[in-house]
This record gives structure tokens, C-alpha cells and sequence, in this order.
């Protein structure tokens, strides 16, 4: 399966997944994995950024808030649309397109930095784009991107909960068998029932990768590794959001840091 099969598949779920996440349904994102990645951003005001992979454009929207000045991308041209649309209805001058980050539509050395909230882990040649992206940044530029956890989000995982319902351990296995496409169905936990009804359920084609795949393919793009976090929420955030108490006990995503010499 490559990149473009793969957008295929998001462009299927870009409708629901629009509509769940603007109605507060991802709370993962919310509640610590978008605030954490924020927290670690660099001053951005003033700057010329690249978003990759912006499905509906919130996080490229919470850069924007930062005073950079934004061009976001995505495979999906119906996430690209519900993007688009936002833009319209409040402007905040980011300029959205079609496009893979496998093939980057634009010059060499053309932006300042580059972001990517939750997208490369789904990418089948996420090698080519990290070079595509290193393509793009100007010398001294950066890309800061979050992904699944390569160590927790392994193609066997198990929450093991107690009689409360409360997770104490994740169960973890296969770490070194690759997925390569295989298409998992799911929707966002936190939706009750009524907000679902009537949606089908997200189809995302699964590519796994070892933490010393991942960070050598960036230092193989030419990168330098600058920061690295691995975001979990607070104990108030789990008292607002119970949900998300599991990612306190292994961290489900990992968030990276790296620049251009
Ligand atoms: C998990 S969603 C994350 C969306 C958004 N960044 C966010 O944080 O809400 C993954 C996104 O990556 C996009 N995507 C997948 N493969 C891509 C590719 N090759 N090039 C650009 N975008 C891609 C999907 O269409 C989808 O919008």
C-alpha cells in the first residue's frame, strides 16, 4: 500500500472525524498530546511555517494563534475542504492544499519550519518524507512532529485493567513485527453512542516502525535530533477527562524535535 491508497482511506474518514473532533471527541489530542506539543514548540511569530498532514486544520490553526504565517498540507481532499471552510469563516491567513508529504509541491529552502501533529506514523514512506521536508526547511530550519509511541503502539497491545476499570499496565508485543498497511476501524473513545449513530467507523491503514527505525530515518534525511518529549497527562487533566488516565501509565506518543544544519 502506498501514500496515496493510504489517503484514499483518510479521505473516507474525513467527514466523521471532522465532525467528532470539533465536537470535542478527541481528547487525547485536547487534553495533553496538542498542549504538550505546543509546549515544546520554538517561538514561531513572524515565521513561514509548513504543516503536514493538517486533516481539519485545528492544530495548524493553534500554530497560527502563534503569529506564524501558515501553509498547511494534506492527502485528503475532503479534509482539505472541511479545512478550507474554517479558514473562511474565521481567517486566519493559512493557506491550505492538496498534496502528499511524500511530494511536497514546493521549493527548496522555502520555509522557516515545518510541524506534523500525528501524521507520519501513517505515512508507508515516511522516509522520503522526512527528506522531502528537509528539502523544503531553509538551513537552520526545523520540523517538529508527534507520532504514536513505536514502543507502546505495537501490533499487540493489551490494556490490562482493574476491578475499578482502572488501566496498571499495558501489555506490548511484536515490537519488531512490521505492519504494513493493515487497516484497523475504530472511532474515538470518548464519543458516547448518540454521537456516533449513523457515522462509520474510521478506516486507518497501520504502519509500525521501531523507536531506531524512527530515529535513524531522521538522521538519515540529514536532520539534526534536537528535543525530545513523551507527553502523559496530569493528574487534574485525568480528573477532567478520566479517559485519558491510561496514558499516564506508558507514554502513547512521542514527540520529536530536529533541525536542519
Ligand atoms: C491522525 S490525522 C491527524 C490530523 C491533524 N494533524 C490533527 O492533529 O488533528 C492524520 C492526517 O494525516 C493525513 N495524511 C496521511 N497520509 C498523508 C500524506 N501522505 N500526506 C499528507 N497527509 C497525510 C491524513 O489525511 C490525516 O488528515
Amino acid at each position: 500500500m502506498d501514500h496515496r491508497e493510504v489517503g484514499r482511506y483518510w479521505d473516507g474518514n474525513a467527514d466523521a472525524w471532522t465532525r467528532l473532533a470539533r465536537a470535542g471527541y478527541d481528547v487525547y489530542r485536547d487534553a495533553f498530546n496538542t498542549p504538550a506539543f505546543l509546549a515544546m514548540l520554538p517561538e514561531v511569530e513572524g515565521l513561514l511555517g509548513l504543516d503536514i498532514g493538517c486533516g481539519e486544520g485545528h492544530n495548524t490553526r493553534l500554530v497560527a494563534g502563534r503569529g506564524a504565517r501558515m501553509v498547511a498540507v494534506d492527502v485528503s481532499e475532503r479534509f482539505v475542504r472541511h479545512a478550507g471552510r474554517a479558514e473562511g469563516e474565521q481567517a486566519l491567513g493559512i493557506r491550505y492544499q492538496v498534496a502528499s508529504a511524500v511530494e511536497l509541491p514546493f521549493r527548496d529552502a522555502a520555509f522557516d519550519f515545518a510541524t506534523s501533529f500525528m501524521c507520519l506514523m501513517d505515512v508507508p514512506e515516511v522516509e522520503q518524507v522526512l527528506k522531502e521536508t528537509h528539502r523544503v526547511l531553509k538551513p537552520g530550519g526545523f520540523l517538529q512532529f508527534s507520532i504514536c509511541h513505536p514502543c507502546f503502539d505495537t501490533p499487540h497491545r493489551r490494556n490490562l485493567r482493574d476491578a475499578a476499570g482502572t488501566t496498571y499496565a499495558i501489555e506490548v508485543g511484536d515490537y519488531f513485527v512490521r505492519r504494513e498497511g493493515e487497516v484497523t476501524e475504530w472511532l474515538f473513545s470518548a464519543a458516547p453512542p448518540e454521537a456516533t449513530e449513523g457515522l462509520p467507523k474510521f478506516r486507518v491503514p497501520r504502519f509500525t516502525r521501531t523507536l531506531n527505525e524512527w530515529l535513524n530515518a531522521v538522521l538519515n534525511a540529514g536532520f539534526l535530533l534536537e528535543r525530545v518529549e513523551e507527553p502523559r497527562p496530569s493528574d487534574a487533566v485525568v480528573r477532567e477527562y478520566p479517559g485519558v488516565q491510561d496514558a499516564q501509565v506508558v507514554a502513547y506518543f512521542l514527540h520529536l524535535r530536529c533541525r536542519k544544519p
